[in-house]
């Protein structure tokens, strides 16, 4: 499903990530840590296309990244969900509109959207403020809204990158549920963060990055 060989990523004389190998097979959870500023955000960027790699290929799903057309990388990123690690909420739309915007984009009916976009906002228990907008939020609920709009299209593949780092203990094991939840059903999922309660104990692989080298994997 996701495949990076030999995959490096410079920016100007910095190495962000040297040389990274990995495979994570469809329907995986996999977790990546490590110490801030150790490249995992850059990793999840990679796979969305937000920053392209510099060497190597890496393969999501049956798209080739280092070949992809321009003109396809929406179609890649419409089988995506990201959650940002500054949740780039769109401002001026309401919750339920920025949760409703990943339905708007992949093109479905107008009258198929109320009904999923609440629930996702209920997975997240935040029904109530379908209404507001992401500056009327705290943190953590804007984080939460982040989630909502990654689950709502049921995309193939999730990415989050530290979704908890605003939460506090309880709403997180409630996220990091919901997370498992969804991954039993099929979806692939993986998460980046330096928060071990969230995969401690999981049975999931983890990969440890160190100052851009992948220096190991273990089982959760
Ligand atoms: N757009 C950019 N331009 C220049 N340097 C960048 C850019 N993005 C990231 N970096 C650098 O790449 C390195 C890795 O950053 P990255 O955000 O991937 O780390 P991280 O592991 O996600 O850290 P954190 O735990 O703090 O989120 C850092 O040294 C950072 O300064
Ligand atoms: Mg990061």
């Amino acid at each position: 499903m996701i495949k990076f060989k030999n995959v490096s990523k410079f920016f100007d004389s910095q190495t962000v990530l040297r040389n990274i190998n990995f495979y994570i097979d469809r329907g995986e959870m996999a977790f990546v840590t490590g110490p801030s500023g150790a490249g995992k955000s850059t990793l999840l960027k990679l796979i969305y296309l937000d920053e392209w790699p510099d060497e190597g290929e890496i393969t999501v799903g049956d798209f080739h990244l280092t070949s992809l057309k321009l003109s396809r990388v929406p179609l890649l990123r419409r089988s995506i969900g990201a959650v940002f690690q500054d949740f780039k909420l769109i401002n001026n739309l309401t919750i339920f509109d920025n949760v409703a915007l990943s339905l708007r984009v992949r093109g479905i009916n107008e009258k198929d959207i109320k009904t999923p976009a609440h629930e996702a906002l209920k997975k997240v228990h935040l029904r109530h403020k379908a209404e507001d907008y992401p500056q009327m939020l705290s943190g953590g609920e804007q984080q939460r809204v982040a989630i909502a709009r990654a689950i709502v299209a049921e995309p193939m593949l999730i990415l989050a990158d530290e979704p908890t780092g605003n939460l506090d203990p309880n709403t997180a094991t409630g996220i990091s549920r919901l997370f498992r939840e969804i991954n039993i059903q099929g979806t692939t999922i993986i998460i980046a963060t330096h928060n071990r309660d969230l995969f401690k104990g999981s049975g999931k692989k983890v990969f440890q990055l160190d100052a851009g080298h992948l220096i190991g994997e273990e089982v959760g």
